[in-house]
């Protein structure tokens, strides 16, 4: 779909929201400056998206239902930011870091996103898969940050915590078990962030933020939770969305401008961490340090008071030890 009619498409939504009891397809064509056969053409288009549109002969059309997904025509009206300058996909797809990457190596700018509702091939960290069923919200943001290399590697956190500020305008309180996967109370995951990158030397090329947050259901629910479940209501995935991205816009742009030292009281207090034995692995499994986490730095590195000393972690896997 072009830009052109990306936006034309976006007026007919508009307007089928405002006018509940239908517009004339006279009055859409006219309001876009396009012949009648082209408006039948976009309703066309829109039905396909899932939008369940009622022609009424001599009256109009009519919006019985939008989609329920976070389809771009449905998410950017509810976004509070500007920081996102192109949303892209909205259903069904491999892996919308796959997709991101492809966008990034052809140029696409900072706060260019790709959404689903549904991945095929959903990928998680230390190479593990993300299942990711019908019913969630999985977005990858391009991010080109003007930092050098090794100050990004907070960034995981500063992405994590983003969307559990948006979970949290939605009444879903998580916690974050370092570095960036999102808990809620009992412990059960509700999201997860994945970062990938490329670099020359220093400078950063492109970074594509991917989250997914478990919306309608929990793949597992005995480790898993769902924003449904714990929200107690149904959310419709594009406010899920938009409510993640804006969250996550308004981490990352304060952390441009003064690093992550703003954030480490916050990040410290939602940590599920703290107080915790815990064994960190690097990617291959060996151990990089064992104890007691005692907190996160400024720098946003973990803590550990092992028997040599405290460790500042820089990455690694957690888990949970039995004292
Ligand atoms: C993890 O906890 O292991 C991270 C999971 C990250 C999953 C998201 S879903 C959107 C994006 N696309 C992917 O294939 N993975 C990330």
């Amino acid at each position: 779909m072009t830009r052109r009619s990306d936006d034309r498409r976006a007026i007919v939504v508009q307007a089928l929201r405002d006018n509940a009891g239908g517009v004339s397809g006279e009055l859409l064509a006219t309001g876009l400056g396009v012949s009648r056969v082209a408006v039948r053409k976009h309703i066309e288009a829109l039905r396909e998206l899932g939008y369940e549109i009622e022609a009424r002969p001599g009256e109009g059309y009519r919006l019985v239902s939008p989609p329920d997904a976070p389809l771009p025509l449905e998410v950017r009206p509810l976004l509070h930011t500007d920081f996102f300058v192109r949303l892209e996909g909205g259903q069904v797809t491999g892996s919308t870091n796959d997709d991101a990457r492809s966008l990034a190596l052809e140029g696409a700018p900072e706060g260019t996103v790709v959404l689903a509702a549904q991945q095929t091939s959903g990928r998680g960290r230390l190479g593990r898969d993300w299942s990711s069923p019908p019913g969630g919200v999985y977005a990858s943001v391009v991010l080109r940050p003007a930092v050098e290399t090794p100050e990004a590697i907070v960034l995981p956190l500063v992405v994590g915590l983003g969307v559990a500020r948006g979970l949290d305008a939605l009444g879903v309180h998580t916690r974050l078990k370092w570095p960036n996967d999102l808990l809620c109370e009992d412990s059960r995951k509700v999201a997860g962030v994945l970062l990938e990158g490329l670099s020359e030397g220093w400078r950063i090329e492109w970074i594509v933020a991917g989250v997914g947050v478990n919306g309608r259901s929990a793949p597992d629910p005995s480790s898993s939770a769902s924003v449904d479940e714990l929200s107690g209501r149904r959310v419709p995935l594009a406010a899920l969305a938009a409510a993640v991205l804006d969250g996550i816009a308004g981490t990352y742009l304060r952390w441009q401008t003064d690093g992550f030292a703003p954030f480490a009281v916050e990040y410290e207090g939602r940590s599920y961490l703290s107080g915790k034995p815990v064994r960190v692995c690097d990617a291959a499994g060996r151990l990089v340090a064992q104890g007691d986490v005692t907190g996160i730095d400024a720098l946003g590195r973990l803590l550990v008071v092992t028997e040599a000393g405290t460790v500042p972690v820089v990455a690694g896997d957690v888990t949970l030890r039995e004292v």
